[in-house]
């Protein structure tokens, strides 16, 4: 069984092939693995702006397919010609009418090469980005068509949580069994959620962010700071950088930690982005500019407060659960920080940590085919018109 997997809900267009091979757990050999950024595109305008992603992804997502398909041998050109039919171009249009670049690549593609041997396609279908999502979405409904595959619709926070759970042997990847109940710590750029999980694929969303997330805090905090988009990274090297120095913030500098104490597991970030913006303000008013000391050293307030409120959180999401393992997912999940602080936290409590490899925090098309072998090995049924579904919670139905 080999698997085509699409990913483009926010800035990155991917594409993964995975061969699932024998094992009572879910394995595979992951054929082929493209992941085209546009960071670049986007730093200009400090954050992700949809239009031209959802243009970038049209642009992009054929050429990788056909290059993702030739890495792992699946790709056969066709010896004849072999033009398109009218009811396929009819079936084509209508399927492809909000996306012209993409249309013209796909049908090169579709009159050039020969139906490949795969089985399924899976493909994020939300939460991301709508006009970003339909781009996958139309492409997998295109290749569904054509080459008569069932697609399977993904939902990109278990694309995270699949990530964190993979396990990587020599020449496999593995989804391995866990003990339950676990607690999912979701935390992208969109999204900061807490999540029950009873057994294999049953979700249950307990805490969630009010107002902005984890990632969308360091990204805002780091415009301000003058860094460029995505802020996270950045802000991690600075706060990086003031520990290997041994110096710590000064208590001028002292973030809230918002909702760190209410009982319930929900978040609230907003609050922090004003303080940040406060703590700016006071030095330029007073001092003219910014430093980079004080870029350096509010840098580590930041980093220390967004750790601060996940990290209390978590341990609480647990105590209610009574957790045997915490899963931490999504792009932030790459700070180094809050990593060596979860480390620590889950030793202390003895829970088991899953936490994805650094290559895969950030969004990927490994992930997508991952859920999706689970989707089949659960005989969840492939959908015949999929939608996208910019805020689709994971423990909510397709
Ligand atoms: O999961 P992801 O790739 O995309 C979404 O689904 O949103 O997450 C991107 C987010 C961005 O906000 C980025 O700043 C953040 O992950 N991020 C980090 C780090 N690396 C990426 N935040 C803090 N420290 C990092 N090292
Ligand atoms: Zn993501």
């Amino acid at each position: 069984m080999i698997v085509l997997a699409i990913e483009t809900s926010c800035d990155e267009t991917s594409v993964a092939l995975l061969k699932r091979v024998r094992g009572k757990t879910v394995r595979f050999e992951l054929l082929s693995h493209k992941i085209l950024s546009q960071i670049d595109i986007h730093k200009e305008y400090g954050g992700v702006f949809p239009a031209l992603a959802k243009r970038e992804h049209s642009r992009t997502i054929t050429q990788l397919i056909a290059e993702a398909l030739h890495e792992a041998d699946l790709l056969v050109e066709r010896t004849h010609e072999a033009p398109l039919s009218f009811n396929q171009k009819k079936k084509l249009e209508h399927l492809l009418s909000h996306e012209e670049d993409m249309k013209k690549a796909l049908y090169v593609l579709f009159e050039g090469i020969q139906k490949p041997k795969i089985d399924a396609i899976t493909v994020t279908s939300g939460p991301g980005l709508e006009p970003a999502l339909w781009v996958g979405i139309n492409c997998a409904q295109a290749l569904g068509y054509m080459w008569n595959l069932p697609v399977y619709p993904i939902n990109h926070m278990e694309g995270h949580i699949m990530a964190s759970l993979l396990s990587k042997k020599e020449d496999h990847y593995e989804i391995p069994a866990i003990e339950y109940p676990a607690v999912a710590l979701l935390i992208s750029g969109g999204h900061t959620e807490l999540v029950r999980i009873t057994k294999e694929r049953n979700y249950n969303v307990i805490g969630q962010t009010r107002d902005d997330a984890a990632g969308e805090c360091f990204d805002k905090s780091a415009r301000m700071l003058g860094f460029p988009y995505p802020g996270g990274p950045e802000i991690s090297k600075q706060a990086t950088r003031a520990r290997s120095e041994h110096t710590t913030s000064p208590e001028t500098m002292k973030l809230p930690r918002p909702m760190i104490h209410s009982q319930d597991l929900d978040f609230s970030f907003s609050g922090l982005k004003t303080a940040v913006l406060t703590k700016i303000k006071y030095e330029v008013d007073n001092k003219g500019e910014m430093t980079d000391q004080f870029k350096m050293l509010l840098s580590l307030e930041i980093e220390n407060a967004i750790t601060d409120v996940l990290l209390s959180k978590v341990k609480h999401a647990a105590f209610i659960v009574g957790a045997k393992t915490i899963i931490v997912g999504g792009g932030v999940s790459a700070n180094n920080h809050i990593r060596s602080q979860m480390k620590e936290l889950t030793q202390t409590e003895n829970l088991h940590l899953y936490i994805p490899d650094k290559t895969l925090s950030t969004d990927n098309a490994l992930m997508i085919g991952a859920a999706g072998l689970l989707h089949i090995a659960h005989e969840v049924a492939p959908k015949t018109k999929l939608v996208a579904r910019g805020s689709w919670k994971v423990d909510e139905k397709y």
